[in-house]
């Protein structure tokens, strides 16, 4: 790492943090996901798919596979629902984490302007939860007649995988990690800064799958006409691609403005990247482009394939779901090759930085999910869950 200057000394680094923060202020999309999320009726919308095909729940599986017109656009339709739930929980822990590190960057010189960036972005994120829940709770009232993947509002601390591989242990010592993690960013300008390596990270598998999501808005014949959930996504999308710009700008540049880390202030940092990988290290067959658990979304298919709308027998839905979660298909390859993509896209987002241990250099947690395991782990599971089921 470089000789500690002042920021304004790296010319090059602030103008890239003011156009950023700039354009943003510009094309914020607050204000336009606010009437969106008012003029949302499930009604408007229910006959229509709101992502491209291979983004529904389950695509590619023997569900997928024997579904109907009708249940595949409940799939497509719950898939929105269940993904964007899973950002609503990322994007509480940001708004929390925007504001301990901003915390801990506002002690610096000449910070202002990185603080001012971490500001707007968390009331956009304020906005984008507010959309999110509720389009996504009136659409599983509306479909499902219950929440399956929405859930009560919750505070930072929690679990950030909404379905994942976890314990009561874990889960503590998850909590725990999080609220030192804020303690300690709020007063450490190193920590505070490579918190947005983190979350750059977090937000690179994010940006590979919400650029998808977005294309079926812009794609659209007539783009005006097109669902409010797809117009959301595209919408989100814009506000996103700015905090992925200022992740990798405070991450990557502004810390040569830091005086060289100490040997704890890098384990802080590699412990956030570990943790990290330990969330993304499962595919999910169930939703592709969220590592999420399979095991642990058993309860939540069958609550969807056996709801009123989608109108399977407790027989065939579990003849289906067997086969969906005990055989190689379409969905668990195309699932693992996002998960691969992911991996590629997190190593070369690392690569060049000194501070980063060589664990989370080679992804070597993430490195580890292969099909062959997500089988192995998936009959077991299941045969357990079947058993009780
Ligand atoms: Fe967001
Ligand atoms: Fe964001």
């Amino acid at each position: 790492m470089s000789v500690p200057a002042l920021l304004s000394d790296d010319a090059k680094t602030v103008r890239k943090l003011r156009l950023n923060l700039d354009r943003n202020k510009v094309q914020d999309q607050t204000a336009t996901i606010d009437a969106g999320t008012a003029a949302f009726r499930y009604a408007d919308c229910a006959d229509r798919a709101w992502n491209p095909e291979g983004y529904s729940l389950l695509w590619g599986t023997p569900i997928w596979d024997s579904a109907d017109a009708r249940q595949r656009l409940i799939l497509n339709q719950l898939y929105w629902v269940a993904y964007y739930s899973q950002i609503v929980s990322a994007e509480i822990a940001t708004i929390f984490f925007n504001q301990t590190s901003a915390a801990g960057l506002y002690a610096v010189e000449d910070f202002r302007v990185v603080c001012d960036t971490l500001d707007l972005e968390s009331a956009q994120e304020r906005a984008h939860i507010a959309a999110f829940r509720t389009i996504a709770g009136a659409t599983e009232d509306a479909i499902l007649g219950r929440r399956v993947f929405t859930w009560p509002l919750r505070g930072p601390y929690a679990e950030t995988m909404v379905f994942g591989d976890t314990g009561p242990f874990r889960a503590w010592w998850k909590r725990l990690q999080l609220r030192t993690f804020g303690l300690l960013s709020s007063g450490n300008a190193f920590i505070a800064c490579q918190y947005f390596l983190v979350r750059g990270l977090r937000t690179l598998n994010g940006k590979l799958v919400q650029h998808q999501l977005s294309q079926h808005h812009l794609r659209a014949d007539d783009p005006e006409q097109s669902p409010i959930p797809s117009k959301i996504s595209y919408w989100h999308f814009l506000d996103e691609s700015y905090h992925f710009n200022s992740s990798t700008v405070i991450s990557h540049d502004v810390v040569r403005s830091l005086p060289a880390p100490t040997a704890f202030e890098r384990h802080v940092v590699n412990l956030g990247l570990r943790g990290c990988q330990q969330d993304h290290r499962h595919f999910s067959a169930t939703i592709n482009g969220i590592f999420w658990y399979d095991p642990a979304l058993y309860d939540a298919v069958y609550a969807v394939l056996t709801s009123p709308g989608y109108g399977l027998a407790r027989a065939d839905a579990l003849a289906l779901m067997e086969a969906t979660y005990t055989q190689e298909h379409a969905g668990v390859h195309a699932a693992a090759a996002t998960h691969a993509t992911a991996r590629d896209s997190y190593a070369s987002y690392l690569d060049g930085l000194a501070f980063v241990s060589a664990e989370n250099r080679a992804q070597t947690i993430t490195g580890r999910a292969q099909v062959a395991g997500w089988l192995a782990t998936n009959r077991r599971a299941f045969a357990r869950w079947r058993a009780r089921a």
